[in-house]
């Protein structure tokens, strides 16, 4: 894994945006919350995603309206697909009956467009990444999760409560995003800071589902000072840190 150090949450934007440029993605894996937000932007700035490039979702909350602003589907909208000129987005169908067969159907939808070129990840102060959450199967396809009660609580921000925060998703699988032919994670703030050492620290656990990543061959994990202050010896900013793989 890679580990690229900037100074604040703002300067991972360029970073990420880069490097997604490099990748020209025909197939553009998107993680919803904070984390991404600098990224998207300057994505959106940038205007070097081609327009036939197809946005897929990383998850989706369940039990929301179909017309609410908290919808995964409705923020990359607003964030991404809208502003670079109605790109496709796709992502599981939270609205089905039967949401198992949902979620089977999002992992084969991902599979017909040929996979992800590259998936940007946010990750959990638990080490989630997408909602799966800690205890789930490396090998896991996409597939219903209950989220964490910890992933609910740092989540109520968005919400305005705690109650108003969904209490299940679908998600792609830690096997799904493995499939991803390179991935971008981003980590900002100190509160993400022990889950990215663990990262870069610990041997590979499903007590940690990022360190999945551990056995992807391109993996760039882009933070900022603060998420990684507990890693040490990182000379002044901003760093270029390549870890062997295990
Ligand atoms: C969101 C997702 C989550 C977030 C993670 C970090 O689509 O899958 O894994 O990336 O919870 O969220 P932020 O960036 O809001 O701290």
């Amino acid at each position: 894994m890679h580990l690229i150090v900037v100074d604040t949450p703002f300067d991972t934007g360029p970073v990420v945006a880069g490097l997604v440029a490099d990748h020209r993605p025909r197939v553009l894996g998107v993680a919803t919350g904070s984390s991404p937000e600098p990224a998207y932007r300057e994505i959106v700035r940038l205007g070097e995603l081609a327009p036939s490039t197809v946005l897929c979702l990383l998850d989706e909350y369940i039990g929301l309206a179909p017309g609410s602003a908290h919808r995964y589907r409705a923020q990359i909208e607003r964030q991404m697909g809208g502003p670079l000129g109605a790109l496709r987005i796709e992502g599981p169908d939270v609205d089905r009956a039967d949401l198992p067969s949902a979620a089977a159907a999002y992992e084969q939808a991902l599979a017909d467009l040929g996979g992800v070129d590259v998936q940007i990840l946010g990750i959990g102060r638990n080490g989630h990444i997408g909602f799966n959450e800690p205890g789930t199967s490396f090998s896991s396809r996409t597939h219903v999760t209950t989220l964490a009660a910890e992933t609910r609580h740092d989540n109520a921000r968005f919400f305005g409560s705690l109650a108003a925060v969904p209490t299940q998703s679908i998600t792609q699988g830690l096997g799904t995003i493995m499939r991803a032919r390179a991935i971008v994670l981003v980590a900002a703030g100190s509160s993400k800071a022990v889950a990215v050492e663990s990262l870069f620290t610990r041997p590979p656990s499903i007590d940690l589902p990022a360190s999945v990543l551990q056995f992807h061959g391109e993996v760039t994990v882009v933070a900022d000072r603060a998420a990684c202050h507990l890693l040490e010896g990182l000379p002044p900013h901003p760093v270029y840190v390549t870890q062997e793989q295990p």
